[in-house]
């Protein structure tokens, strides 16, 4: 229904919590390297995770590829420096999330490659920094999927 990119995560934790949300919520998920870790990281498996969440995950080697698989969607970017707050967007089927690493963020050249109205920010209180990935990715992902009346969920 809809897809979450992790460009050059650098966490296995917060990647092992977005690969069950994704599992949860029926979205795809999509992870472009360099990684900060191996996939088969012991924190990741320490996780707890099944076989089968990792069955809707895509790893590419840069972004070019990734960019190529989804040149015909609706990309929404998600930053700290977004213009437009994300709960006034109305979500379709097949959107797109792409998220930035850990420490720095998505880089500006990628994030002044989408237009302002598709750079999305979640409110912060002032002199706040960041919302941890995960959380990020949820936030996003439930509002977008409740968008949607929970397709498919109960
Ligand atoms: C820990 S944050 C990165 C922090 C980085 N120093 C920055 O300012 O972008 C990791 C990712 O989570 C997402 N994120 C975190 N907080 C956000 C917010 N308030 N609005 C939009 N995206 C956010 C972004 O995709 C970000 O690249």
């Amino acid at each position: 229904m809809f897809d979450v990119i992790l460009y050059q995560p650098e966490i296995p934790p917060n990647t092992g919590n977005i690969i069950r949300l994704c599992a949860n919520t029926g979205a795809r998920l999509h992870l472009v390297k360099p990684l900060g870790f191996s996939l088969e990281h012991k924190q990741l498996v320490r996780a707890g995770l099944d076989y089968h969440e990792f069955a809707a995950l895509t790893v590419y080697g840069n972004w070019t590829e990734c960019a190529d698989r989804f040149k015909d969607r609706r990309i929404f970017a998600l930053s700290t420096k977004g213009s437009q707050r994300y709960d006034q967007i109305i979500y379709a089927e097949g959107d797109v999330f792409l998220f930035g690493p850990e420490t720095r963020g998505l880089p500006v050249w990628l994030l002044e490659s989408f237009p302002e109205e598709r750079r999305l920010r979640l409110p912060m209180l002032p002199e706040s920094r960041s919302l941890n990935l995960s959380n990020a990715v949820a936030v996003v992902v439930y509002e977008a999927w409740r968008q949607r009346g929970f397709l498919n969920g109960w």
